[in-house]
């Protein structure tokens, strides 16, 4: 009866008639943690959904991270500021964009520049880098994660180049997010960070972790809200995984279940958004990517950065950077996909409108 009653939601749900609240949301969210069966039918609709505008094919993304060098000291986060355990490096131009021809070479079309909130990385710095690329690789899609800049510096970026922006806004419940981070940053000015992105014309990502500190189903629930109200071209969503040198150390991580739960309802209310199984779902159990795939995800983001500096960009304990989860580990992700029915290909995988297909 109960797994009817949750079936019957999900449909409401992928047909736009679910109610849009907090509470309903978080309910449901928290019965679907319980009821397997009614998990199984939601990942049934959200990997139709995504067939839908995307078939089975899998995007993939490199992933460069140029620089662990931050300002900012987010409770959660490994490369915070007060983290003095960190070995800080800033990558040149020249090995980044390495990097972009050695993913190239392998097929990758998209390129991720994502950093720390580095001050060293200029504006001019920026705008130079992302002109190189764009030079040599006009067939590529540039993505950037750099955080919270003023207006400007985002427009001299999209001048540049840059095609999409992705800024997880961690949580939409403004006391949860000062729970995870210092006073000096709001969810307020990176909701606006957010709305300035998508005017300028990024495909614009926004995202959150599931199951952080002090996070309630409630929390997650107000996360759909936004994210449909929102409505962003990619969404990054991951399980916490808690950091031995973080004020976070002693909390425990977010699970594959919910993560899964999370990633179906939201392919079911933004059908055709661009969804990565992360690298933390990976990290968490040894098959979370697929599993994220079968749940409604239709992104990977392999790391293309230099081996050596890959350990030193650890946001969380035990993360992935080898293996299906690296640029060398293309041809065991390509293996890996194709075994449950994906094909990744070489394509710089854009977001598709409504009625693109
Ligand atoms: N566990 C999981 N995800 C994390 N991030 C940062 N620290 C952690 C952690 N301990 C995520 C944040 C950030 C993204 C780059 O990585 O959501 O936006």
């Amino acid at each position: 009866m109960k797994t009817e009653k949750l079936k019957e939601d999900i449909q409401k749900l992928s047909q736009g008639c679910f109610p849009d609240d907090k509470e309903a949301y978080g309910k449901l969210i928290g019965d679907l943690g319980e009821n397997e069966k009614a998990q199984q039918y939601l990942f049934e609709k959200a990997r139709e959904t995504a067939a839908l505008t995307y078939g089975n094919k899998i995007y993939i993304r490199g992933l460069i991270e140029i620089s662990n060098i931050c300002k900012n000291n987010c409770y959660y986060c490994g490369i915070r500021k007060d983290n003095r355990k960190v070995s800080r490096y800033r990558l040149s131009p020249e090995i980044i964009l390495e990097c972009c021809r050695y993913g190239y070479d392998k097929g990758f079309r998209t390129f991720v520049l994502q950093g720390g909130e580095d001050p060293g990385l200029t504006d001019e710095k920026m705008v130079d880098l992302i002109s190189k690329i764009h030079r040599e690789f006009p067939d590529c899609g540039i993505t950037l994660s750099l955080g919270e800049k003023e207006r400007e510096s985002y427009q001299r970026f999209f001048d540049a180049g840059a095609d999409r922006y992705l800024l997880r806004h961690e949580t939409a419940d403004s006391s949860h997010y000062r729970k995870l981070h210092p006073p000096e940053l709001s969810l307020h000015h990176r909701m606006e960070c957010l709305e300035i992105l998508k005017e300028i014309g990024y495909q614009t990502g926004c995202g959150c972790m599931i199951g952080s500190p002090y996070q309630t189903e409630e929390n997650l629930g107000q996360d759909l809200v936004y994210l449909k109200r929102f409505q962003p071209h990619m969404v990054g969503i991951g399980p916490f995984i808690s950091q031995k040198d973080t004020p976070f150390r002693d909390f425990s991580n977010g699970t594959l279940t919910r993560t899964l739960i999370m990633l179906g309802l939201i392919r079911l209310l933004l059908p055709q958004v661009l969804l990565p199984a992360t690298t933390a779902l990976g990290t968490i159990h040894p098959r979370g990517r697929e599993m994220g795939i079968l749940a409604g995800a239709n992104v990977v983001m392999p790391n293309l950065s230099p081996r050596e500096n890959r350990k030193k960009y650890l946001l969380y304990d035990n993360k992935l950077g080898t293996g299906e989860e690296s640029g060398e580990g293309l041809e065991l992700l390509k293996q890996q996909m194709s075994r449950i029915g994906y094909e990744v290909v070489t394509d710089r995988g854009d977001y598709k409108e409504k009625g693109m297909v």
